[in-house]
């Protein structure tokens, strides 16, 4: 039990232990400590200055939790584990610090809308930072691609090889995923901007507050509008772990190209040790667990979100209990995918591209046949036409142990007159990925305007 008493004490006799643990918060809520602070900082000073309560016992209010959010921060005051939640535990010892001023502050003011207040700030804060852990991942994925542009691979459809590609444009392809996750995460930023405080247990007060004046105070756009939907919704919450969801599953697709691409097969990347461990018995081995661990950590980040509609799904307005349950899931998506996050970016800067190994493979697997094709059409046969043509070369290569560009000139006039000696340089890997400007194709000269748009960007 904790030291302080019950807030609710008047109504009721004791609860049951196992019963009070079962009910506690504050092991997942203290960590909200610095917002509820702040709010009920922003609460008192609008008592004040509405008169609600003394002008003198809102500056001892004021000071008082200014005096405790120093004392825990600099762990002079340890938060009591056995505290009810993060609101009861504050409320309590700025009460034991300033008397009846203490006993003032939940004037016109329930922990209904502290706690959607203080998660709501809580979430902004931690969108700001996964916004700026997101872009350090963009700004690598620049960077890396900016170092390899030139670099031919082959891209890939049906993890069957296809067309070749700039390698840069491909790395790319996730930094532009990864600056629609950033925009999500502002847009849902800018809806949890929107001050429950003053809502109160769910039909606003009586007394004569000003929400404007907190909801300014604490750097929200504005009050919401509707004191039951202020305590009631959690969707700010939803949103969050579904664009963490998203963002996880961005972050998980990258991981196993990385998993994929440092195989022996493939050998298109060397992940840097720092960033991989050995094996406990195969003295070779080199593996990716932290690429491993960013795919597998998805799972929970969606399982999270599962939790969080199932949760809402079936509960009356307005709050319930249930809706306490809201913060370990959200917590824990983003405490996963900062992590994620943090050791994709340093991962990402540090691994080395092999540009010999790729342009092997894109010499091996018949990826110049759209251009030798396109070759046949712009010497003006149809498409169709020429693409069977191709086809048919293509399966005779096969069959007499030639590429492309071994096939010989003689074999290629038997099937088609158009074919001259410039085949050879047209469908020339290099060739081929250079020839792709069309706007967001696959050459260095699209991946260097890329570049720069996303340099903008990342510069704002
Ligand atoms: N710890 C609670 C939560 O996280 C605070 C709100 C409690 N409100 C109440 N009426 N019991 O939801």
């Amino acid at each position: 039990m904790s030291k302080q008493g019950k807030l609710w004490e008047g109504r009721q006799g004791d609860t049951d232990a196992a019963a009070d643990d079962f009910n506690s918060s504050i092991k997942i809520d203290s960590r909200m400590y610095r917002e509820d602070i702040a709010g009920s900082i922003a609460h008192a000073a609008m008592l004040g200055e509405k008169g609600i309560i003394s002008r003198e016992y809102s500056e001892k209010i004021i000071d008082g939790l200014s005096g405790i959010l120093d004392d825990i921060n600099s762990g002079r005051l340890e938060i009591d584990p056995n505290a009810e939640d993060i609101h009861t535990f504050i409320e309590g010892e700025l009460t034991a610090r300033t008397g009846d001023a203490g006993r003032s502050l939940h004037t016109a003011r329930s922990r209904n809308d502290q706690v959607a207040l203080d998660t709501r700030l809580y979430l902004v804060s931690k969108t700001d930072e996964t916004i700026a852990a997101a872009r350090d991942v963009m700004r690598a994925l620049v960077d890396k691609a900016e170092s390899c542009r030139g670099y031919v691979a082959p891209g890939y459809t049906h993890l069957q090889r296809a067309q070749p590609i700039s390698f840069a444009h491909q790395l790319l392809a996730y930094a532009w995923m990864l600056s629609r996750d950033v925009d999500r995460l502002k847009d849902a930023e800018r809806r949890m901007k929107v001050s429950p405080l003053g809502a109160c247990a769910l039909a606003g007060t009586g007394y004569d507050i000003d929400r404007f004046m907190t909801a300014k105070s604490l750097g929200f756009e504005r009050p919401a509008e509707n004191s039951i939907d202020a305590v009631s919704d959690r969707d700010f919450v939803i949103e969050c772990a579904s664009v963490l969801a998203v963002l996880m599953m961005h972050l998980s697709r990258l991981s196993e190209e990385l998993i994929m691409w440092s195989s022996w097969e493939f050998h298109f990347v060397e992940i840097s040790d720092a960033y991989t461990t050995g094996s406990s018995i195969m003295p070779q081995k080199k593996n990716p667990d932290m690429a491993e661990l960013i795919r597998g950590k998805t799972g929970r980040v969606y399982g999270n979100l599962m939790t969080l509609l199932t949760l809402m799904k079936g509960i009356p307005l307005a709050y319930n209990k249930d809706m306490q349950e809201d913060k370990e899931a959200i917590f824990d998506s983003f405490d996963t995918a900062l992590a994620c996050l943090g050791i994709a970016a340093p991962m990402i800067s540090t691994m080395k591209i092999n540009e010999g190994a790729m342009k092997k493979a894109a010499s091996e697997g018949f990826i110049n046949a759209t251009d030798l094709a396109d070759y046949l059409t712009l010497r003006g046969l149809p498409f169709r036409t020429a693409y069977k043509l191709v086809g048919e070369i293509v399966a005779e290569c096969v069959s007499g142990g030639f590429v492309l560009e071994t096939f010989p000139l003689e074999r290629y006039r038997e099937k088609s007159e158009l074919f001259d000696t410039d085949l050879y340089s047209y469908i020339e890997m290099s060739a081929c990925m250079q020839r792709r400007t069309s706007y967001g194709g696959a050459s260095p000269a699209s991946v260097d305007v890329q570049i720069k748009k996303l340099r903008e960007m990342l510069d704002e």
